[in-house]
């Protein structure tokens, strides 16, 4: 990696998401026009999900990859190495990471994650599902936490985490506002200095 970086190579992100995209537009504005860091290509595993769509506005590179890519095939492995990826960022995206991208990207996939793990964490706890666990268990306080991945949902070394209040009135869709805006301040800037921290 140092030696792509001191011979003028940038870092390579690839994004992976299953939903809106909220946070994969997010991340490409704030490495857009860096020469160190470049979102190489959003990898989305729903075909009409709407990052999809963001992505084309974003002019980066776009490709969907359905199930037997991920987990009979090496299609998304082939296509990040292709795409010489170096970092593999998960933003909404709702499956497991196959072993073989873990193995091959050790120590270097990202996740985010609605909530302060390991609260709130696990299979099926995603998105407004996570939300509205929060609220029905009268939670005082939700925040986000970001993490390497490994082959478990929601665990991995923790990175980082931000917190917010949840007030007495807050309902899911409130609360999920809560938490974008945090996503929106600290996950771009937790995945750059990461990834240049590991260099
Ligand atoms: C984000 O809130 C992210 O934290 C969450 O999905 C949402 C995706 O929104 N991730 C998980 O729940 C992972 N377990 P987006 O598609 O608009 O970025």
């Amino acid at each position: 990696m140092l030696d792509r970086l001191t011979m003028g190579n940038i870092i390579r992100l690839a994004i992976l998401g299953s939903g809106n995209g909220t946070n994969a537009q997010q991340i490409s504005e704030y490495f857009a026009g860096r020469d160190d860091v470049e979102v190489a290509c959003i990898i989305y595993n729903k075909k009409d999900a709407f990052i999809a769509q963001r992505a084309r506005n974003l002019g980066i590179e776009g490709h969907y990859f359905g199930w037997k890519d991920f987990y009979q095939s090496s299609a998304v492995l082939d296509y990040l190495r292709q795409r010489e990826v170096d970092w593999v960022i998960l933003a909404g995206f709702l499956w497991l990471v196959p072993e073989a991208i873990l193995e091959a990207y050790p120590n270097r996939v990202i996740n985010i994650h609605p909530a302060l793990l390991p609260k709130y964490g696990g299979k099926g706890m995603y998105g407004h599902h996570v939300h509205e666990a929060v609220v029905e268990h009268g939670e005082k306080e939700s925040g986000i936490t970001i993490h390497i991945v490994d082959n478990r949902y929601d665990c991995g070394t923790m990175l980082f985490q931000a917190k917010c209040e949840v007030a007495s009135d807050d309902t899911p869709d409130t609360l999920a506002a809560k938490i974008h805006l945090l996503e929106k301040e600290y996950f771009p800037r937790v995945i750059d200095e990461t990834i240049h921290r590991q260099q």
